[in-house]
């Protein structure tokens, strides 16, 4: 099967176990449902939880038992694009295509929805891990990975880190340390996360982390070329938000031809070490190079 069918076909299960997680409800808070659902279920690539089914997949693992931790990283990653957008943060007004969370909900509820699939996550990871009793240490282990990755060791303090550099030179360091936080962080965990469900050895595990490291890197660098020369209508974001907010990206930093060229090394480099899992690999090779030349 090619790349994309399988591709597509793991976003059919993903968008079909998220419909089923979270639903509308008549009870007096239904509001909340709605507002969660309109942010999660309005696309997006998944490609969170479709990187923790191919891990899965490679090492012969159990599709039904990490599809829901690779489904919490995607509400954890949804609820940092409500906020992300927010006001206070980039102040965005469209997302996936359609108009942002506080657009159609207003700030409050949209700071509520994004509080609201940060907490379900959890639940849903810890009710399924409830389930097994002898998959339950590995299972806290990866439910341990995603909650580091998305917190002040991650991706909320890489957020941080954006914030405040707004307007400053920063180097090359401090550039690398907010990316691998603020996006890398919740890319390498559900590959880590699914590493550590089918209990793989030290040696893959650390190739592992490698390759996430690098494709983590790597997606921001291509996210800050797209917001200078993609396109907002296959985006489905605007393009220019990080000039108008005056962020520090590679590309403000290091000009667009000097990211191209990095974010090539990075994807060479990630293919390098994914590519000592030999044939197993195919999947995750072709997934390094779609990250480089995707348009959205
Ligand atoms: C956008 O992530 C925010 C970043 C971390 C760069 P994605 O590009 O994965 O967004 P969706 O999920 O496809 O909408
Ligand atoms: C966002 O980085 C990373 C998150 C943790 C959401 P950006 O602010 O560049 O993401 P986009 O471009 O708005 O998707
Ligand atoms: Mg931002
Ligand atoms: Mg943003
Ligand atoms: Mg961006």
């Amino acid at each position: 099967m090619n790349f994309k069918t399988k591709y597509n076909q793991w976003v059919e299960l993903v968008n079909t176990e998220l419909d089923h997680l979270v639903r509308e409800s008549e009870l007096p808070q239904g509001s909340i449902f709605k507002a969660m659902r309109y942010s999660l279920m309005a696309g997006g690539k998944r490609l969170r939880p479709v990187l923790a089914l191919a891990v899965n997949e490679m090492f012969g693992g159990d599709e039904k038992w990490v599809l829901p931790f690779g489904c919490a990283v995607e509400m954890i990653h949804t609820y940092s694009l409500i906020h992300d957008d927010l006001p206070a943060m980039d102040n965005d007004d469209y997302r996936r295509g359609m108009l942002t969370n506080h657009k159609v909900y207003g700030e409050a509820l949209a700071i509520l929805a994004g509080d609201a699939l940060l907490n379900y996550a959890f639940e849903v990871m810890s009710e399924h891990i409830l389930k097994e009793n002898k998959r339950m240490v590995s299972g806290v282990r990866a439910m341990n990975l995603i909650a580091r990755s998305s917190g002040v060791f991650g991706m909320i303090g890489g957020q941080v880190v954006d914030l405040e550099s707004e307007g400053k030179v920063i180097s090359l360091e401090t550039l690398r340390h907010m990316h691998k936080c603020k996006t890398g962080a919740l890319i390498k965990a559900p590959i880590l996360a699914a590493a550590v469900i089918n209990q793989v050895s030290e040696e893959e595990y650390q190739c592992l982390e490698i390759y996430a490291e690098k494709i983590g890197l790597a997606f921001q660098v291509k996210d800050d070329i797209l917001d200078v020369e993609g396109d907002s209508e296959i985006l489905g974001k605007p393009v220019g938000s990080d000039e108008n907010n005056s962020k520090s990206t590679f590309v403000s930093i290091y000009g667009l031809k000097e990211s191209k060229k990095m974010l090539e090394e990075l994807i060479q480099e990630a293919i390098t070490e994914i590519e000592r899992f030999g044939e197993r690999s195919g999947f995750l090779k072709e997934l390094a190079l779609y990250i480089m030349d995707r348009s959205n």
